[in-house]
């Protein structure tokens, strides 16, 4: 090849700047202030976010990134609060782990937060299962369920009472459990055989998921021959206390629905919110609470934020880590994404005494710890669980409801209320299959979205899953969009996938 002069310096321009990038010994923009990275919400999603681009960009341009974090509430952690009801703390929201959600162990382990194992009352809960008129079925103190939310389907498939009721059914859908867990684990495998995925499709179909996106848990449970009694009455218990929904719910909805159900269920002592505030203290983020940001403008190299207050921040990345479906964010230009709605899971807290009469029994202790419930648009909760047992006749209890939980509902399952408290949660999305998905990227700029995630499953472990991925997603395009500024450097931005 003869290399004329003009051909050289192409060849240069084309690779200084690429080895220059590459050699992760000096920053790729030395003459402009460091880009700031604006974060939308304080949940698990956006923290992990913050922490993963910290741990993540030490060599790139993105090390010296200021990191800003927008809050509407007073509080960080979103969808993980407590709550107090008479002196005592309970979770409010997301309440439980798997022993596989590995990010959410981590962040356990880096701050020296405390793992809280199940208390007594929860690990010798009976549970029965509600028509509406009687228990089809009910376990005993001694047996099986370990959590208020359902655990332990090994034991529970040793457990006699289950087992002559569902019979095989339960292996094959513990069978169907472990599969699906499995494939979630890939999320965790090295950076190096990881890919980086800039839509949710892509990073379902990567693990094997995908497919249970697109057939109702129903249809997917009828593929593998479980019983329609185990899928009408255990199944749908488990899903409506998880998602609020029937059985209906995608088929990757329900599998992670059912996961809650391998034993050794754990949550964080003190609240499960913590592991927001110690990433977000431990990320050198600004945080500011009570502003809730009202729009966003793509202004050609930046984006404007302005919020509730009256402020306008100049962001060169934007992360949106809410769900935007019940928020009124305005994008300019305006963004197209699917319209999904949310399911409102009413939370109440009562301390008192329930009526054993609701339940056609003669005293307190015949009805079950956790009582879950068949899909009937008569049966006016979806499950009610005692979280605390101060004596025989003084307890406190969780109920979950699809509407409020009016006063006479509470008349009726109660005999005594001493304190009651109300939540009303945009809790999860309205899962269907085929799931139709939001795209990560909101733009062709930098504008992202941690919660398209969602439509797979909602979780705090798959919002942390999906916060990494965004971290990573955001490294390399802006290496990308940095360099190819300059230059053209594709094959080394190719080399930071990998490094990722
Ligand atoms: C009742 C209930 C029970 C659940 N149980 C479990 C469980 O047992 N285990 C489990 O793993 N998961 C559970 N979940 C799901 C889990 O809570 C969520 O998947 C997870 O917490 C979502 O985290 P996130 O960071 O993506 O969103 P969020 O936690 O919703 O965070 C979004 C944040 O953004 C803020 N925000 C919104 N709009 C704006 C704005 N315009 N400006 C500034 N800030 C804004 C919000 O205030 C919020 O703090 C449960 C959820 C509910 C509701
Ligand atoms: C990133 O996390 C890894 C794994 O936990 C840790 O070893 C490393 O020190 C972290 N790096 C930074 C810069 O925080
Ligand atoms: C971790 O917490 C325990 C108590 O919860 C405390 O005794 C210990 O000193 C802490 N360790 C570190 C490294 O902060
Ligand atoms: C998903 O479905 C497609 C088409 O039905 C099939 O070709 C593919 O093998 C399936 N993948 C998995 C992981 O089951
Ligand atoms: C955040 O960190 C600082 C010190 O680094 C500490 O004083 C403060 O209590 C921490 N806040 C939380 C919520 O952990
Ligand atoms: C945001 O605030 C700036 C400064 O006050 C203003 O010029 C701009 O019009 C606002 N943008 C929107 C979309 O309201
Ligand atoms: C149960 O506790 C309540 C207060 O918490 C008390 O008023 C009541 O007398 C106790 N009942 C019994 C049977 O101990």
């Amino acid at each position: 090849m003869n290399f004329s002069p003009i051909t050289i310096s192409v060849l240069l321009t084309l690779l200084s700047p690429s080895l220059l990038l590459c050699s992760g010994e000096s920053t790729v923009v030395v003459d402009k202030p460091p880009p700031t990275v604006c974060i939308i919400g304080s949940g698990i999603g956006g923290s992990s976010v913050a922490h993963f681009l910290r741990n993540y960009s030490v060599s790139t341009g993105l090390n010296q990134a200021q990191i800003l974090m927008f809050e509407r509430r007073e509080i960080v952690g979103g969808r993980m609060r407590t709550v107090t009801v008479s002196g005592d703390t309970f979770e409010a929201g997301a309440s439980i782990l798997h022993p596989k959600n590995y990010h959410a162990r981590d962040f356990v382990e880096r701050f020296n937060l405390t793992v809280r194992l199940p208390t007594a009352i929860e690990e010798s809960s009976a549970i029965g299962i509600w028509n509406g008129k009687k228990f089809v079925f009910k376990t005993f103190g001694c047996f099986g369920i370990k959590f208020p939310f359902v655990d332990k389907i090994i034991s529970l498939v040793n457990d006699l009472y289950l087992f002559l009721r569902y019979g095989f059914s339960l292996l094959k859908m513990s069978n169907f459990i472990e599969i699906t867990v499995g494939n979630f684990l890939k999320y965790y495998e090295s950076l190096e055989s990881r890919p980086i995925f800039d839509n949710v499709e892509g990073m379902l179909k990567w693990s094997g998921l995908y497919n249970l996106t697109k057939f109702t848990l129903q249809e997917k449970l009828s593929q593998l021959q479980l019983s329609p009694v185990l899928v009408n009455e255990l199944v749908t218990v488990i899903t409506r206390i998880n998602y609020g929904q029937s059985v209906l719910i995608s088929g990757l909805a329900g599998a992670v629905s059912l996961a809650g159900s391998g034993g050794g269920l754990w949550a964080v002592e003190g609240g499960n919110w913590q592991m927001a505030a110690k990433l977000i203290n431990h990320s050198d983020v600004t945080l500011h609470l009570n502003e809730k940001i009202e729009s966003i403008s793509n202004l050609g190299n930046y984006y404007e934020l302005n919020s509730s207050k009256g402020n306008s921040f100049k962001c060169y990345v934007t992360v949106v880590a809410t769900p935007l479906d019940e928020v009124d964010i305005q994008f300019s230009p305006a963004i197209s994404i699917p319209k999904r709605e949310l399911q409102h899971t009413h939370t109440t807290f009562v301390r008192g005494l329930i009526n054993p009469g609701y339940f056609g029994m003669k005293s307190v202790s015949d009805v079950p710890a956790l009582v879950g419930t068949l899909e009937d648009p008569l049966i006016p909760f979806s499950c009610i669980s005692i979280l605390r047992k101060y004596n025989e006749t003084d307890m406190t209890y969780k109920i979950f409801t699809r509407q409020p939980a009016s006063d006479s509902l509470l008349d009726d399952l109660f005999s005594a209320r001493t304190e009651t408290l109300r939540i009303d949660w945009g809790a999860y999305p309205k899962y269907h299959a085929p799931e139709v998905f939001a795209p990560f990227l909101l733009d062709d700029h930098h504008l992202y979205y941690v919660n398209a995630f969602e439509n797979g499953a909602s979780t705090m472990e798959t919002s942390a899953v999906a916060g990494e991925n965004i971290a990573r997603l955001i490294i390399s395009r802006f290496m990308t969009k940095e360099s190819s500024s300059s230059s053209d450097t594709r094959s080394c931005s190719s080399d930071l996938h990998a490094e990722l």
